[in-house]
């Protein structure tokens, strides 16, 4: 068994207008590849939504910054492919850059405000290769679902600003960062980190729960973030590259926890770059059944 792989938009086309005139519902999934059980989930969740679900597999040149990055961005379509086997994904689409980006392309999607600060601060370009790119392929399979990880938060809020500002008619759908038992969020890039270091990543998370769960039940938010930053340095990483409260859905700078809210963070563990994020809210504001969950689950992070 295999899934079916297509390279070309035309012969993307071709199959998605089978199953439209069959009448099926259509999700897609898109990665850059290299899948992990984060992934996996987002497919799985799509299965659940929609009759058809196609995965996009494409290695973005658009939105790296650095060649070498990009050069080294492990490419393992044939092990992708046989991971969407057991699933039932029902479709690969595999453009190759040429047929993503022709010689003359000359557009760029770029989504203001919502792109700046945080990974936009740091990754100059990187947000306008991810909207260009997020919107040619849900203009390609012309989805009525598209799944996407919250544990890149930024991009998710910034594709669903696109696709309000742009009338995209498809439905983004997130799904909650699935994380290892530790709590460390899944990640490419976690296969970087040294035994000694993959010992310490968890740090990461646990940190940011206790971080949440301080602001949620009154700790002022300038001095509790100044603690959270001295706690990741102190538990091994290199640097912080950015802690900050943001607005759960604009995404702007809050000095005071006074509505629902995530903290979000990149830091460098070695050489490795690791982000996360979770919600926080004033705890005047959690329903009494989630109060204890919240606690709980910081609670086990922190064992
Ligand atoms: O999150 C990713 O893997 C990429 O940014 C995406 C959304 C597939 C666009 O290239």
């Amino acid at each position: 068994m295999s899934v079916p792989i297509v390279r070309t938009v035309a012969e993307l086309r071709t199959v998605v207008a089978g199953w439209r005139r069959s009448g099926a519902s259509i999700a897609v999934v898109p990665t850059m590849g290299a899948l992990h059980e984060g992934h996996l989930s987002l497919v799985r969740a799509a299965l659940e939504r929609a009759e058809r679900v196609v995965v996009t597999l494409f290695v973005n040149p658009k939105q790296f910054n650095n060649a070498a990055d990009l050069a080294a961005y492990p490419r393992t379509e044939n092990e992708d492919a046989a991971k969407l086997v057991p699933l039932g994904a029902h479709l690969l689409y595999v453009p190759d850059a040429e047929e993503m980006y022709s010689a003359d392309f000359a557009t760029t999607v770029s989504v203001s405000a919502i792109s700046e600060g945080l990974c936009g601060a740091f990754r100059p370009g990187h947000f306008d290769g991810v909207a260009t790119v997020v919107a040619k392929l849900l203009l390609q399979t012309s989805a009525d679902f598209a799944f996407f990880g919250e544990k890149d938060f930024q991009q998710l809020q910034l594709v669903r600003r696109m696709v309000q500002d742009l009338d995209i008619p498809i439905t983004i759908v997130p799904y909650p960062t699935v994380r290892e038992a530790d709590g460390l969020a899944l990640s490419s890039r976690n296969l970087r980190l040294s035994p000694a270091e993959r010992t310490i990543a968890p740090k990461l998370a646990s940190v940011l729960l206790d971080t949440a769960e301080r602001l949620a039940r009154g700790s002022p938010v300038l001095p509790t973030l100044d603690e959270a930053r001295a706690a990741i340095l102190a538990a091994g990483y290199r640097e912080v590259e950015y802690l900050e409260l943001r607005g759960e859905t604009d995404l702007q700078s809050m000095a005071s926890l006074d509505r629902p809210a995530r903290l979000l963070v990149a830091a460098w563990l070695g050489d490795t770059r690791l982000i996360d994020n979770v919600a926080t809210s004033p705890i005047g504001n959690w329903p009494d059944s989630q109060r204890s969950v919240e606690v709980e689950g910081a609670k086990q992070l922190r064992r």
